[in-house]
C-alpha cells in the first residue's frame, strides 16, 4: 500500500437528508430521499492514510474516541474490501486534522469521512471513479457522499438495493450562482442527539415522517430547475420549505426532539425582517440550534452584522462556496 493524503471540504445541505431506507441494511447507510447541498471554501478536513504496524487513529493530535476509530476502521474495510483483495486489510496510520471547529455546527463527519475515502482509496490502489467513491463515502456518512465535489452537489436517493445508484454528483460549479453561506451559532456545547439515530427515531414515532419522504423529491427537483437558472429568489423558499418540513417531522417524533433555542428562533425571525427589509437571504438548520443562512453576496455583510446584535447570538461566520475535494499520494 502507498501513503495518500486527501482533503475535503464540508458541505451544508440545502434541500436536507432525513432517513434512512427500511427495511435496508445497516452497513450500506441508504438514505431514504435525495439531497442538495452546497460545498464550503475554508472548512475541511485533511487525512493521510499510511501503513502501519498497527492501527492507529489521531484526530486534531488526540487519539479518537473508541467510537470515532471503530466507525474509522471499519469504513477502511469497507474500501479494503471494495478493492477485491483477499486477505486481511494492512493496519494503517490514520491522520485526520478538522480545520473546522467542532463547535461550528458543521458536521464534520460530511468532510472526514469524504477525505478518509479519498485517502484509504489512493493508498489501497482501488481504482474506483469519483462517482462510485462517493457511494462508498456515503456508506460512512450520507452527507459525506456529497463532500467529494465543490459547487452544488445531488445526492440521488437511487432505487437499486446495493445503494450502487445511490450516488452524488456534481450539478453546477462553484461560482454558478453569487452566494454566501452565513453561519450563525447559538449556543455552545454537543448536540444532544446524533443525527444517525435521531433519524431512526423519527422514521419509527414521527406521523410526519411519511409525509416528508412523499413531498421530498418535488422540492429536490424544483430546487435543481430554479438554481439552474441562477434563481436564488425562487430558491430560498424551496430552502427554507425543506429545512422546516425536516424539524417539523423531527419535532413530531414521540417523545418530541428538538433542536432549536428560542435564539435560533429569534435569529430566523431576523432573517425574516431583514428580508421584508430588502436583505437577500434564505434560512436553513441541521441536527443542531445553530442557523444557516444562503444569502447573495450582495446582502451578506448587512445580514451579518444585523444578526450579530440579536441577543444570545455567538458568533456569526461568512462562508463562500467551496471547491472539490482532491488527493495526492505521498509516499
Ligand atoms: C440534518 O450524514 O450525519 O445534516 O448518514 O447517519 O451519518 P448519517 O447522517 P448524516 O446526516 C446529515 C443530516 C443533516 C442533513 C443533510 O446533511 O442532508
Amino acid at each position: 500500500m502507498k501513503t495518500a493524503r486527501a482533503t475535503a471540504h464540508a458541505n451544508i445541505a440545502l434541500v436536507k437528508y432525513w432517513g434512512k431506507r427500511w427495511p435496508g441494511q445497516a452497513d450500506l447507510n441508504l438514505p431514504e430521499v435525495g439531497s442538495l447541498s452546497l460545498t464550503l471554501d475554508h472548512y475541511r478536513s485533511e487525512t493521510r492514510v499510511a501503513p502501519a504496524e498497527a492501527d492507529t487513529f489521531v484526530l486534531d493530535e488526540n487519539p479518537g474516541s473508541e467510537l470515532e476509530q471503530r466507525r474509522v476502521f471499519q469504513h477502511l474495510d469497507r474500501i479494503w474490501a471494495a478493492t477485491g483483495r483477499s486477505g486481511k486489510r494492512p493496519p494503517v496510520d490514520v491522520h485526520s486534522n478538522n480545520h473546522l471547529p467542532t463547535a461550528a455546527g458543521l458536521a464534520s463527519s460530511a468532510s472526514g469521512f469524504a477525505a478518509l475515502t479519498l485517502a484509504g482509496a489512493m493508498a489501497f490502489d482501488l481504482g474506483w471513479d469519483r462517482a462510485r467513491l462517493s457511494a462508498l463515502a456515503r456508506r460512512a456518512s450520507g452527507s459525506a457522499a456529497r463532500s467529494l465535489w465543490g459547487g452544488w452537489v445531488r445526492l440521488d436517493r437511487g432505487k437499486a438495493p446495493d445503494g450502487s445508484d445511490c450516488q452524488a454528483r456534481p450539478i453546477f460549479p462553484q461560482d454558478h450562482l453569487d452566494v454566501l453561506l452565513l453561519v450563525v451559532r447559538t449556543a455552545s456545547g454537543k448536540k444532544p442527539l446524533g443525527s444517525t439515530e435521531a433519524m431512526e427515531h423519527t422514521r419509527k414515532t414521527s406521523p410526519y415522517y411519511p409525509a416528508w419522504v412523499e413531498t421530498h423529491e418535488r422540492d429536490l427537483d424544483a430546487a435543481c430547475r430554479v438554481l439552474e437558472r441562477r434563481d436564488l429568489d425562487a430558491l430560498g423558499p424551496v430552502v427554507e420549505h425543506s429545512a422546516f418540513k425536516m424539524h417539523a417531522c423531527i419535532m413530531a417524533s414521540d417523545p418530541a426532539l428538538l433542536y432549536w433555542n428560542g435564539v435560533t428562533l429569534e435569529v430566523i425571525r431576523a432573517v425574516w425582517q431583514a428580508r421584508a427589509a430588502g436583505l437577500v437571504g434564505f434560512v436553513t438548520s441541521d441536527a443542531g440550534p445553530h442557523v444557516k443562512v444562503l444569502c447573495a453576496s450582495a446582502s451578506a455583510h448587512a445580514l451579518a452584522t444585523r444578526l450579530r446584535d440579536v441577543p444570545g447570538v455567538i458568533e456569526t461566520l461568512t462562508l463562500a462556496p467551496g471547491p472539490d475535494a482532491t488527493a495526492e499520494v505521498v509516499g
